[in-house]
């Protein structure tokens, strides 16, 4: 049986109509666009493509975009100088720092810097707090995709034992707390966790965020499980792929993203989604 695709392309382009009404709804109130404001430290080739997506869905939907593209030398305080700007900045909802920075900065103080009301990433302290307490804030947009993903396929989660492959503070980790909110049983596995297969094998939902290409085989898969795949890697030949080895995986899986075209167009859906949030948030809390 081959498995159903979650086309990732498909549901993004869905959230975003929505978005762009709701845009559209609020400047005929009076209200302003909400405003995202994108830091990019350095050159490195994947985040450029990233960020340039970013930027590019905020304008097409009619968000405002503020882009600040810094050399990648560029010394800590002024980035955190920036970030301080941007916090106090009325027309700016979401402030988002690509990572990875370079090594003489310290990711976690630019986190950290800031607002909590802004941080369209759901990196912060706060904003992770918030999503391990199952309260309301704003949430990490990768994982966060993967739910609507999930929700709008009408798959349901409860009681699914979830078997995540990687423990990074921007897919694992909040990956787990999001399934467990929905009421999974949930496992983290990484580069010690003994007999990997073993336990991918036990998986109702396998997310995979390791890093590496077709690093999931089929026979790990229980037949009928739920595949996302969060890896995007590019090969020699130049094309992408990511952590799961997917023709022979989709003959077990009941459903499976695909690479790219799966979680990677959720990503930045969320990112605007959170960005809204934001703007709404920030009005009732003016009001
Ligand atoms: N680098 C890889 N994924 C992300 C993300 O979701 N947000 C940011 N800011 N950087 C990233």
């Amino acid at each position: 049986m081959a498995a159903r695709i979650l086309d990732g392309k498909a549901c993004s382009l869905e959230v975003q109509g929505e978005l762009a009404r709701a845009v559209a709804e609020r400047r005929s109130a009076g209200l302003r666009a909400p405003g995202l404001a994108v830091i990019l430290v350095g050159d490195n080739p994947a985040s450029s493509i990233y960020v340039r997506k970013k930027r590019q869905t905020c304008e097409r939907i009619g968000y405002l975009s503020s882009g600040y593209d810094l050399p990648v030398d560029v010394p800590q305080q002024e980035l955190l100088a920036l970030i301080d700007m941007l916090n106090a900045d009325p027309t700016v909802d979401g402030i988002l720092v690509q990572l990875p920075l370079p090594d003489h900065i310290d990711a976690q103080a630019v986190i950290n810097a800031i607002d909590p009301d802004k941080d369209v990433d759901g990196f912060h302290p706060i904003s992770m707090g918030r999503l391990a307490l199952k309260l309301p804030g704003l949430r990490p947009c990768t994982p966060h995709g993967v739910m609507t993903l999930l929700r709008r396929a009408k798959i349901s989660l409860s009681g699914l034992h979830a078997v995540i492959i990687g423990q990074s503070n921007i897919v694992g980790r909040p990956m787990a707390l999001e399934l467990l909110n929905a009421r999974c049983t949930v496992s983290i596995c990484h580069s010690r966790t003994r007999d990997l297969p073993a336990m991918v094998r036990q998986a109702d939902l396998v997310v995979a965020a390791v890093g590496k290409p077709r690093f999931v085989h089929a026979d790990w898969i229980k037949p009928g499980a739920i595949v996302i795949d969060v890896g995007i890697n590019r090969l020699d030949d130049g094309k992408l792929c990511g952590d799961v080895d997917f023709a022979p995986v989709s003959e077990r899986a009941s459903w499976i993203t695909p690479v790219p075209g799966g979680v990677g167009p959720m990503t930045v859906a969320t990112l605007l989604e959170n960005t809204l949030q934001a703007a709404e948030q920030r009005d009732s809390a003016s009001r």
